[in-house]
């Protein structure tokens, strides 16, 4: 890790653990050279990569392009001045490069532990019309191959002046030969996997919704063609933020394509006053010359490391068992128990009480922001609940959804103000709720001291904090009419400042986030809450999707993976418990159903599963994953989790429907150690990681549809 600055070239070359980053100053503007494999420090760099001091602007490969001067593509930025004009310039003018990496006031960021890990070079541009000052932050890893990019603008004019775009980073690539890759789906259908190439024009994935969403995933690649899970050239940028974002590949008249993340400039704008600054989130790009998995394992690693905060980001996380597939809002104390009961026998260490506990909330038209116990369901409340659960061996997690309302609540009724609204008219509302205005101190103040008094008075080691419907009517009464379109972004950073709270206040609680399944999952709320429930989909083969698009970015320690009751409540198809098992056991595994109906025998695999997944656990949640088999391509899924050392390996194999008169399966192995010999578990047979690896393993017969198997390495 360095970055190195030639000073007679006005040349930074910023190189990560293997991947170099190369742009100069032309005529005062930042113009992008390289982004790839690592490439030496020398003398020669600034030679091979000299640029024509005439070439026009619409020509240039820029760093973070401005509007109005002649570069026809989409701009990073776009100000309006108060004397109506939307021209600006920003010229070079100096630069900073320290140690470490500084944090983002206010924006989750990936961090470091020492001022060994990274460094970052500040680099200041002006525009001297209006006074403006445009930082562009970058950070080099020395143990992981990402660069971080972020701006701040500050201002120092005269006059107000007002953001309308404000991206985080962009990327002038020098052609056009790349396909975009994205994750892309709807509720219960989340992050699955699309690729097209792109072309003249714009390609562009975006939230509207004031949510990372389930839709489209704030996260996008551009490829070789010729790139597959293991080879080829991959650039990507994943964008540390739960709001409105976009992220564009434009392809120019002249064939490169410009790369870009940030935030979403589609009912964006900011007013930035003299003397003050504003902060654009993160983007996290990274760059893998061995292919898709590569750039999976570099984010993997990263966001599991130094994204992820807290006492539980090395630890191995806690079995659980859930009860909204179970119950719904249909329960009492003595149903509750009897499930933790259940679990307790099943060595399941963890009891999570899901909606339905609060206010009069029996179906879900009722009660949000009133974080009350209900005494009719739980007479005796929340604490003697907990306590009996704990007595029994298990922890105990709530679920809250706290950035709702209902309308028919206690808190709306007396605040209707509290919630996004435009005055006089209508307020839209989806699952009978409406959005809390996090924008407004006093409302994060109410949120903070109604959950701390639950926090501190129940003995609670979890939570799940969910959040089911996107913003409408996107306005709050706190703000002048001129200020309104910055609330959507004011909401993010208010929830980050009550996570941010919250968080430090309790340390000891596990909090995982969720939005109707995933529809929130992103880089922004794992900054906050280590793991997130991956989707309302608990079908396993539904899954199979689900969880290999999520881990294309996100680690699997992240991912939460619950075995559910069939039929299926979701898509109604029945499969084995193995199955089940063996899906969920290749996430942070979990139980989500009435454990108090599963006969003898399947007591029995349960068993069978919570044993095996405590001694997998680490494994799987802190492991490399390799993926093998792609659901997205064929009848078959697999993939395999490797220990650091390459000391032990875990297999998951799964099949979907029953094929007839096929020649058997065999399935090759990825990221062992070529070198060492490995124990089958269960079979004693003694194996070679080459042989693994390129010869591969031969898949016993499987009967039926929907089935999987597993196979557990140790070296020898
Ligand atoms: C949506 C979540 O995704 C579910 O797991 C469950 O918690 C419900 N909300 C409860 O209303």
């Amino acid at each position: 890790m360095n970055i190195h600055y030639v000073k007679e070239k006005e040349l930074f070359h910023l190189q990560a653990l293997n991947t170099s980053y190369i742009f100069r100053i032309v005529n005062g503007y930042p113009v992008h050279l390289y982004w790839g494999s690592k490439l030496q420090h020398d003398d020669s760099l600034s030679r091979l990569m000299d640029y024509p001091q005439q070439s026009w602007i619409d020509r240039l490969p820029q760093e973070y392009p401005q509007y109005g001067s002649g570069d026809f593509r989409h701009p990073s930025y776009q100000v309006q001045l108060e004397d109506g004009s939307r021209v600006t310039e920003l010229v070079y003018q100096s630069h900073r490069i320290t140690n470490g990496k500084p944090r983002l006031q206010g924006l989750p960021a990936v961090y470091t532990e020492s001022d060994e890990e990274a460094q970052t070079l500040e680099l200041e541009l002006k525009d001297p019309y209006s006074g403006l000052n445009v930082i562009l932050l970058y950070s080099v890893f020395r143990d992981h191959n990402a660069i971080t990019r972020s701006v701040r603008f500050e201002h120092s004019g005269e006059s107000p002046v007002r953001i309308v775009r404000a991206l985080s980073a962009s990327v002038d690539l020098f052609d056009s030969d790349y396909e975009a890759f994205y994750l892309a789906g709807a509720w219960t259908r989340e992050c699955h996997i699309q690729r097209r190439a792109i072309g003249p024009g714009t390609t562009r994935i975006e939230s509207r919704r004031g949510a990372s969403s389930h839709q489209l995933n704030p996260f996008m690649a551009l490829m070789r063609p010729n790139t597959n899970e293991d080879h080829g050239e991959v650039y990507s940028l994943s964008l540390v933020y739960s709001g409105n974002y976009t992220a564009e590949a434009e392809v120019d008249q002249y064939g490169s394509t410009r790369f870009s993340i940030g935030l979403n400039d589609f009912d964006f704008s900011w007013k930035l006053e003299p003397g003050e600054s504003f902060q654009t989130p993160e983007a996290v790009m990274v760059f893998s010359g061995e292919g898709i998995g590569g750039m999976s394992r570099t984010l993997h690693r990263l966001y599991r490391t130094r994204l992820v905060r807290g006492s539980y980001r090395d630890r191995e996380r806690p079995i659980l068992v859930n009860n909204w597939e179970a119950t719904y809002f249909n329960f009492d104390a003595e149903k509750i128990e009897s499930i933790a009961k259940a679990g307790a026998e099943l060595g399941i260490e963890l009891f999570v009480l899901d909606d339905g506990w609060f206010g009069k909330r029996n179906d879900d038209t009722t009660s949000l922001g009133d974080w009350v116990v209900d005494k009719n369901k739980l007479p005796k409340g929340l604490s003697d609940l907990a306590e009996r659960v704990k007595r029994l061996g298990l922890e105990f997690g709530l679920w809250v959804e706290p950035e709702m309302v209902s309308p028919d609540s206690d808190l709306y009724r007396r605040n209707p103000d509290w919630c996004l609204h435009v005055e006089g008219r209508r307020r839209t509302e989806a699952r009978t709720q409406l959005v809390l205005d996090l924008s407004r101190q006093e409302v994060r103040d109410y949120l903070f001291e109604s959950l701390s008094e639950i926090f501190t008075t129940v003995p609670i080691t979890y939570v799940k904090w969910d959040m089911n419907r996107n913003m409408t009517e996107i306005g709050s009464a706190e703000y002048p009419a001129e200020r309104q379109a910055e609330i959507a972004h004011r909401y993010m950073l208010g929830l980050y400042e009550l996570l941010e709270r919250l968080t430090g206040r309790f340390p000891q609680i596990l909090f995982e986030s969720c939005a109707s399944g995933g529809g929130r999952f992103d880089p922004g709320m794992l900054y906050y809450m280590p793991q997130t429930w991956t989707s309302d989909n608990t079908d396993a083969i539904e899954r199979l999707k689900i969880q290999y698009g999520t881990s294309i970015v996100y680690p699997v320690s992240t991912i939460g993976a619950h075995i559910s009751a069939v039929p299926n409540h979701q898509v109604e198809r029945i499969t084995p418990l193995t199955t089940r098992g063996d899906v969920a056991m290749s996430g942070n595994f979990g139980y989500e159903l009435d454990l108090t109906r599963f006969t003898d025998e399947e007591k029995e695999t349960v068993k069978e599963q919570v044993s095996l997944y405590k001694n997998i656990r680490s494994l799987v949640q802190q492991g490399d994953l390799y993926r093998l088999k792609d659901p997205f391509q064929g009848n078959e899924t697999a993939w395999i989790f490797v220990s650091e050392d390459q000391a032990e390996a875990l297999v998951f194999y799964f099949r979907v429907l029953a094929e007839p008169n096929v020649s058997h399966k065999r399935l090759r192995l990825k990221g062992l150690n070529p070198e060492y010999r490995y124990v089958m578990q269960d079979s004693e047979e003694v194996l070679t990681g080459d042989s693994l690896m390129s010869f591969g393993l031969t898949v016993p017969r499987l009967p039926g549809d929907f089935t999987s198997t597993w196979f557990w390495l140790k070296r020898k």
